[in-house]
């Protein structure tokens, strides 16, 4: 296993995922965590992550001092190795130019880190400050011009810095560095697979919990049903499914999840039906943040009085991403959007929390479905969010405009796999903005709503851009819309990246 420390960078858990590709087990640490805690963990090697701060800075994060007498192997990247230098007693100093972005290194040393690598490479920047002498007993790896110490070592003490982002797909041989450190460095063996991460995590929940139970809110979508098929193998009969069905979900969605998991899967699973509840919650709410909230609390608060009918619920289960976490806000990364399972859970809430996908991306969850032997038809799922069709009516939420959306959105789905695309593209579905405008149909004039198609190909949510759909297969899927889903005569096509624009239309 590799640990690597959190000093506040903006997608350090990318490092870790990283690192899981080449089958080396990864996991995130708070930079709190101490030498004695490291050793437990049996680690092969430590990355210290990138950060905001300035390492000579009063107050800035370091680590316990300690962790660099264990004579494991250490990679400071970007903060981490100004922070090696700084303690080690080399300079850091504020950059005269800030580096954004491309660089290019040229690599004068022959340390394993580059082994097989080219003396030139093109490499990502981001950092305000520089080494301006590294410590003793650190010789210079790599230089560029803005940066004469764009990376550094120790190897009889193995300790590396690198001053660029290996971890960042713009870094040309960013994986080939970190498998150099994982595999020359470190000694790793790369055989570790999902399946070893569900034997972990079997054991883990099953520590946790005891014999306690297990309640799950079963969407039916990738997330949960992965959650709910771990924690089923963990723990058995000791899991209770909810299914809530809180009147935002697509066409035919219910019945679905019904039969997948209380028939096929053989879980015990209680349907709620909830669609007057939380529709009358939003009536006349149109703030996409306030209707998430609404239906996270709501969710939780029917949650809790549905469990409270049950006896000895202990644990909620959910199926939070890591994804979900970073973009509603860490201590150091902004808040985007507020994600339903992390933003919208009320302060009393009575549960403990069990959410083992959480430092998982979804590639790797659906990788991790597979291995639990969940059909693909659900693995395979495209992603759906928690507040459901909630944040595809834009604005204020009517009967009406859920039907427009629950329609338009089964014919796209409809035509998507008639296309056979359904696996090109990460996510698809219809939004329904609020705003009509005027058509003509049968010589009348109309005055309706437009229908916005959403699709995009992604690998992991953070990043996206639109599917190239074929002109033909948008033809049919507007036709079938503007003449099968009353109160439709227009239907656009988003044809913008993430970023700027979110996947979501809200
Ligand atoms: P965005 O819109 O942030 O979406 O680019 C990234 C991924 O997250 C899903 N999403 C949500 N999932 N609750 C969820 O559980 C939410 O409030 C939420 N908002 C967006 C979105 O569908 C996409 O897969």
């Amino acid at each position: 296993m590799i640990v690597v420390l959190d000093f506040g960078g903006q997608y350090n858990q990318l490092i870790t995922r990283r690192i899981r590709d080449l089958g080396v087990y990864s996991e995130l640490h708070p930079n709190t965590i101490n030498a004695e805690q490291i050793k437990a963990l049996n680690p092969a090697g430590i990355i210290f992550s990138g950060g905001p701060n300035s390492a000579y800075a009063d107050g800035a994060p370091a680590c316990d001092p300690e962790i660099f007498d264990l004579g494991i192997p250490i990679l400071g990247i970007c903060y981490g190795m100004q922070l090696l230098t700084h303690h080690f007693g080399g300079k850091v100093e504020a950059a005269n130019h800030r580096e954004y972005g491309k660089a290019i290194i040229t690599v004068e040393n022959d340390s394993k880190l580059y082994r097989d690598l080219p003396k030139e490479q093109s490499v990502w920047m981001s950092h305000g400050d520089l080494i301006v002498a590294p410590p003793e007993g650190f010789e210079v790896d790599a230089t560029n011009p803005s940066c004469p110490v764009a990376a550094m070592s120790d190897s009889a003490r193995r300790m590396y810095g690198v001053q660029f982002h290996p971890e960042v797909r713009h870094t040309q041989h960013g994986d080939a560095l970190l498998k150099n450190f994982a595999f020359e460095i470190c000694g790793c063996a790369g055989d570790w697979t999902m399946s070893n991460f569900i034997d972990e995590q079997v054991e883990v929940i099953r520590e946790q919990v005891g014999d306690r139970n297990v309640l799950c809110a079963l969407s039916g979508g990738v997330d949960s049903s992965v959650v709910a098929a771990l924690i089923h193998k963990a723990i058995g009969d000791q899991l209770t499914c909810m299914f809530i069905d809180h009147g935002l979900l697509r066409k035919n969605e219910g019945e679905t999840v019904m039969q997948t998991f209380g028939e096929d899967f053989n879980m015990n699973i209680i349907k709620i039906d909830a669609q007057d509840r939380f529709l009358r919650k939003l009536d006349g709410i149109s703030d996409p943040e306030e209707k998430r909230k609404i239906i996270g609390n709501e969710f939780i608060y029917l949650f809790e009085e549905e469990a409270g009918k049950l006896t000895n619920m202990d644990f909620l289960a959910q199926g939070t991403l890591y994804t979900d976490i970073i973009e509603s806000g860490t201590d150091t990364a902004q808040t985007i959007k507020s994600h339903h399972n992390v933003g919208g859970l009320p302060e009393d809430m009575q549960f403990d929390l069990i959410e083992p996908l959480n430092t998982l991306f979804k590639d790797e969850v659906r990788k991790l479905g597979t291995e639990l032997g969940v059909p693909d038809e659900i693995v395979w799922r495209q992603p759906f969010p928690g507040p459901g069709l909630g944040i595809r009516v834009l604005g204020e939420i009517t009967d009406e405009k859920l039907e427009i959306v629950r329609e338009s959105d089964a014919i796209l789905r409809e035509e998507i796999k008639n296309a056979g695309l359904e696996t090109e593209i990460w996510q698809y579905f219809t939004a329904l903005p609020d705003m009509r405008s005027v058509g003509v149909m049968g010589d009348a004039r109309t005055y309706d709503y437009t229908v916005g198609i959403r699709a995009v190909t992604s690998v992991d949510g953070m990043t996206s851009d639109w599917a190239r759909i074929p002109y033909d297969v948008l033809e049919k899927i507007s036709t079938r819309i503007v003449n099968e889903v009353q109160h439709v005569n227009r239907v656009v096509y988003d044809i913008t990246s993430k970023p700027p624009a979110t996947i979501e239309w809200e």
